[in-house]
């Protein structure tokens, strides 16, 4: 592919909510922070994808440290049981590589390991042609589009270290709102995962994160399925899904030392706080932020851009 210059394919946009602290770019139709882009576009250069891969894509603050978490235990159980497993002393993200970071430790595991998770926030059409070609399986997380604001705004306000009185939530709507944030517009990001399981059928799953709450062991063994581990039925008699569900489970994770006090990419610039992906994980929180007016407007939005697709946010 021909060499893509940095400085000719993006726009920038600074954040007002954020006082200046928060810098996205535009490429290809969506916002990133800078070196995701960068690390986007290494990985469009790049990225040898193996048919065997298994990617996880989501928005982010749409449940993918979850998803994670869930796609890992599966695919390792044989390996580690519940009480050995690298989830209780590593975070999610560290389990699974993330495309726009990793891209040494993926080829490492295509060489050495037969580990077929990869991770990534990176828009459908926007993700390395080496991916669509290989006709990967493509696992993708959604969620309803008013917790993810919440949950957006308080990740991004702390990972910037901005008191909730400096940062109005109301701005923050506001540009999210616009389709401006890190990977958005949100539907957009939707739609292009949607319209291409349209296309590959089979080939991309659809969770939601409020009916994996609901019911995670139906969507656990679909998820099993789908990515090629699926659950023998010594395995269901002897508990096998629920000791998954229950190490991954919010509760679990979110009081794991590592989770509370670790840090995540403590040498980069992105450096961040373990505890910061994981806040609240209740369905509704957004009810506590949201004026009328807000919701009138998100809920539009949404109905209008995601008319015809069956997807309920
Ligand atoms: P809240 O901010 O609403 O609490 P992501 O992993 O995509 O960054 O999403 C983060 C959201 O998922 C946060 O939502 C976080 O609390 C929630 N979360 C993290 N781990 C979870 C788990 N094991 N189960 C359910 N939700 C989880």
């Amino acid at each position: 592919m021909e060499k893509l210059t940095l400085k000719e394919t993006v726009a920038e946009h600074t954040s007002s909510w954020s006082q200046g602290r928060l810098t996205l770019q535009n490429y290809q139709g969506f916002w990133n922070v800078q070196n995701l882009h960068e690390g986007t576009v290494l990985a469009q250069q790049s990225f040898k994808a193996q048919p065997s891969d298994v990617f996880i894509c989501s928005f982010p603050k749409t449940g993918t440290t979850w998803l994670k978490a869930l796609a890992f235990a599966i695919t390792t159980r044989q390996t580690f049981d519940e009480s050995m497993s690298p989830l209780l002393t590593t975070l999610p993200h560290e389990c699974v590589p993330f495309l726009e970071e990793d891209l040494g430790q993926i080829e490492e595991n295509h060489k050495k390991t037969n580990f077929p998770l990869v991770s990534t926030h990176i828009p459908y059409p926007c993700l390395p042609k080496s991916i669509i070609d290989s006709n990967c399986k493509i696992v993708y997380i959604y969620r309803n589009t008013k917790d993810v604001i919440v949950s957006y705004y308080h990740f991004i306000r702390k990972w910037l270290n901005m008191r909730v009185e400096d940062a109005p939530f109301e701005e923050a709507f506001l540009e999210f709102y616009q389709g401006i944030s890190w990977c958005g517009p949100y539907w957009d990001h939707i739609l292009g995962y949607w319209k291409a399981s349209m296309e590959r059928p089979g080939k991309i799953l659809f969770l939601k994160y409020e009916d994996m709450k609901r019911d995670p062991t139906s969507n656990v063994k679909t998820l099993a399925e789908f990515i090629g581990h699926p659950f023998s039925m010594e395995e269901e008699e002897a508990g096998t899904i629920e000791n998954i569900i229950k190490l991954c489970s919010f509760e679990n994770l979110s009081n794991l030392e590592v989770n509370k006090s670790g840090k995540h990419r403590p040498e980069t610039s992105t450096s961040i706080e373990n505890r910061l992906y994981f806040r609240k994980a209740k369905d509704g929180d957004w009810k506590k932020y949201f004026t009328d007016e807000m919701v009138r407007k998100i809920d539009k939005l949404v109905d209008q851009k995601l008319s015809g697709t069956g997807l309920v946010l």
